[in-house]
C-alpha cells in the first residue's frame, strides 16, 4: 500500500509574523546587543558574513570584527589562501582601512577636489601595479591646472607594510600626517586616514585582543580543517544538507580534537539538530536555515526548503528537549534575512545571531568590485551554488567536482550601498529599536518576552505612496 503524504507542520517565514509590543525597561539606545556567534565566541553586535565568494574575504571580516561582529571567510579558494585571508583578519590592527587613493596619471584638478571633500591634506598616489608612488601634498596642488597628472607633483612619504599598520595609526594620530598608505606584498591595500584613527570601535576581540574571524569548512576537508584549526575562532560547516549520515560522520570524526569552536549547518529540523548533537561528541553551534537565502533556488529545483525562522524555531524546541540552554548551542539565523525587521524576528525565535550575504554584498568591503551599469553603481552576488561559483570551487578543491552538479543559486547585482559601517550601523539601529519595541533590554530578555503574532495580510508601507527618500 502506497504511504499516505502528509503534511507535518507549517515552515513560517519572515512574512508570514510579526513580534508584538511590549513593556519596554530601556530606551532603544540602552539595549544590549552583545551575543554569542558560537559557544566561546562571544560577540557584540549579533551579525555575522555568509562565507560567500563576492562578500567574505579578509577586508569585510576584519571590518566587520571591528564593529563587533564576525566575518566568516568563504572557502572557495585553496587552503593556503584561506589561511592567509584569516590570518590578515587576526594582524588587522584595530582600526578600519579606507579606500582612498588617486592614480598617478590622475588630474590634479581633480585630486584636489577629491582631496578637499575628504578634509585630507596627504593622499597616497598609486601607480598601474598598485605600487605607492609617494603622496600628494594639498598645499603643492593649490595653484596646479587640470592638464598636470598629479604624479608630478608627488613626494615622498612614509608607506607601512601589513602588520606596520600600528606605527601608521601613531603617525596619523599624533597628528604628524593625515593619510598613510598600507601595503601588502608592496601593493597598496589601503590608507588610514584621521578619520578612521579617530572612529571609535567596539571589536569583537579574542583572548589575545586580536579581531575575531571564522573560516568556512566542509566536514571532509581534513587538510583544510587542520590549516585553519586554532586559527579560526569558528570552523563553521558549509555544508548544504548537514544532516546526511556521511556528513555526520566525516564531522563526528574531526570534532573531538578540534582547538576551535565548530557550528554545524545548515540544518533545517528538530531531527536534523538532535540528530547532529548526539552523533556529534561537540556542537558549539547550529546554523539554521535551508533553500531562504536571496539568492538560493533550493526549493525552485528540488522542493525542499526549511525557511530561516522555522528552521530557528525548530533548533529551539530541539534544545529545549534535549535540555539545552540557547547559549550552550548558541542558534545562527542564516539566509533571507533582508534588513534589522527580520533579524529581530529571528532573535526573538532563538536566535543568538545572524547570517547574512545579501545585506552586506553591496558594501565598498565586500570582495566583488565595483560596476557602473547605465549610471549606477552595483556589486556582483552569488550563491555558492551558482555556476559561476561551482567553477571557482572546482578549480579550488578537487572534492568538490563530486559533490555537487546542479546549481542551486543565481548569480546577479546588488546595489552598491557605500561603506560597511554605515550599513552596519543602521542595522545595529534597526535591530536596537526592534528590542526596544518588544520590551526587551537585551537578547536574552528578548528570547523570554518576545511573542508572536500570525499575519492575515501585509502591513505597513505597501500602498500607491511613491518614495522620494533615497
Ligand atoms: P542571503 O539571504 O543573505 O543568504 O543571500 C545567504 C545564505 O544563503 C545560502 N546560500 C545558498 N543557498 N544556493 C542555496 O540554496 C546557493 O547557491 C547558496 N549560496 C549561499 C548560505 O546559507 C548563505 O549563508
Amino acid at each position: 500500500m502506497l504511504a499516505q503524504s502528509r503534511v507535518v507542520d507549517e515552515a513560517l517565514s519572515f512574512d508570514d509574523v510579526v513580534v508584538l509590543p511590549g513593556l519596554s525597561p530601556v530606551e532603544p539606545w540602552q539595549v544590549d546587543l552583545s551575543s554569542k556567534a558560537s559557544r566561546r565566541v562571544q560577540v557584540r553586535i549579533p551579525l555575522l558574513s555568509a562565507p560567500m565568494d563576492t562578500v567574505s574575504e579578509w577586508r569585510l571580516a576584519a571590518a566587520l570584527a571591528l564593529l563587533g561582529g564576525v566575518g566568516v571567510i568563504h572557502r572557495n579558494m585553496p587552503v593556503e589562501e584561506q589561511r592567509r585571508h584569516v590570518e590578515m583578519v587576526k594582524k588587522h590592527p584595530l582600526v578600519e582601512l579606507s579606500s582612498a587613493a588617486a592614480g598617478e596619471a590622475d588630474e590634479c584638478c581633480r585630486v584636489r577636489e577629491y582631496m578637499r571633500s575628504l578634509g585630507l591634506r596627504q593622499l597616497p598616489l598609486v601607480d598601474s601595479s598598485g605600487a605607492v608612488k609617494g603622496y600628494a601634498e594639498f598645499s603643492d596642488l593649490e595653484s596646479c591646472g587640470c592638464g598636470t597628472p598629479v604624479g608630478k607633483l608627488a613626494r615622498p612619504g612614509p608607506v607601512f607594510e601589513v602588520g606596520e599598520e600600528a606605527r601608521a595609526l601613531e603617525e596619523v594620530k599624533r597628528g604628524r600626517r593625515d593619510a598613510a598608505a598600507v601595503t601588502l606584498g608592496g601593493r597598496f591595500l589601503g590608507t588610514i586616514t584621521v578619520q578612521e584613527a579617530l572612529a571609535v570601535y567596539s571589536p569583537a576581540l579574542d583572548e589575545e585582543g586580536r579581531l575575531r574571524a571564522a573560516a568556512a569548512v566542509s566536514p571532509f576537508d581534513a587538510r583544510r580543517i587542520e590549516a585553519l584549526d586554532g586559527l579560526a575562532d569558528i570552523l563553521v560547516a558549509d555544508v548544504a544538507h548537514f544532516h546526511n549520515v556521511n556528513v555526520l560522520e566525516a564531522a563526528r570524526r574531526i570534532v573531538k580534537s578540534l582547538e576551535s569552536d565548530f557550528v554545524a549547518g545548515n540544518l533545517g529540523t528538530r531531527e536534523g539538530v538532535i540528530d547532529t548533537i548526539t552523533r556529534l561528541e561537540r556542537v558549539d553551534g547550529l546554523r539554521m536555515g535551508i533553500a531562504g537565502g536571496s539568492i538560493c533556488t533550493t526549493s525552485g529545483v528540488a522542493g525542499v526548503a526549511a525557511p530561516t525562522l522555522f528552521a530557528v524555531m525548530q533548533a529551539r524546541g530541539a534544545l529545549r528537549e534535549m535540555g539545552l540552554g540557547l547559549e550552550e548551542v548558541p542558534i545562527i539565523a542564516d539566509g533571507g534575512i533582508r534588513g534589522p525587521g527580520d533579524a529581530v524576528k529571528a532573535l526573538a525565535a532563538g536566535a543568538s545571531a545572524v547570517m547574512t550575504g545579501y545585506m552586506l554584498a553591496g558594501t565598498d568591503e565586500a570582495a566583488a568590485p565595483l560596476l557602473r551599469i547605465g549610471g549606477s553603481l552595483y556589486k556582483p552576488y552569488r550563491g555558492m551554488a551558482s555556476r559561476g561559483a561551482l567553477e571557482r570551487r572546482f578549480a579550488a578543491d578537487r572534492y568538490s567536482r563530486a559533490a555537487k552538479r546542479v546549481e542551486e543559486g543565481i548569480e546577479g547585482l546588488v546595489e552598491y550601498r557605500g561603506p560597511l559601517r554605515r550599513v552596519v550601523l543602521e542595522f545595529v539601529e534597526g535591530v536596537r529599536a526592534g528590542l526596544g519595541y518588544a520590551g526587551a533590554s537585551s537578547i536574552k530578555e528578548l528570547w523570554a518576552k518576545a511573542r508572536f503574532a500570525r499575519l492575515t495580510s501585509r502591513i505597513g508601507a505597501y500602498t500607491g505612496v511613491v518614495k522620494t527618500s533615497v
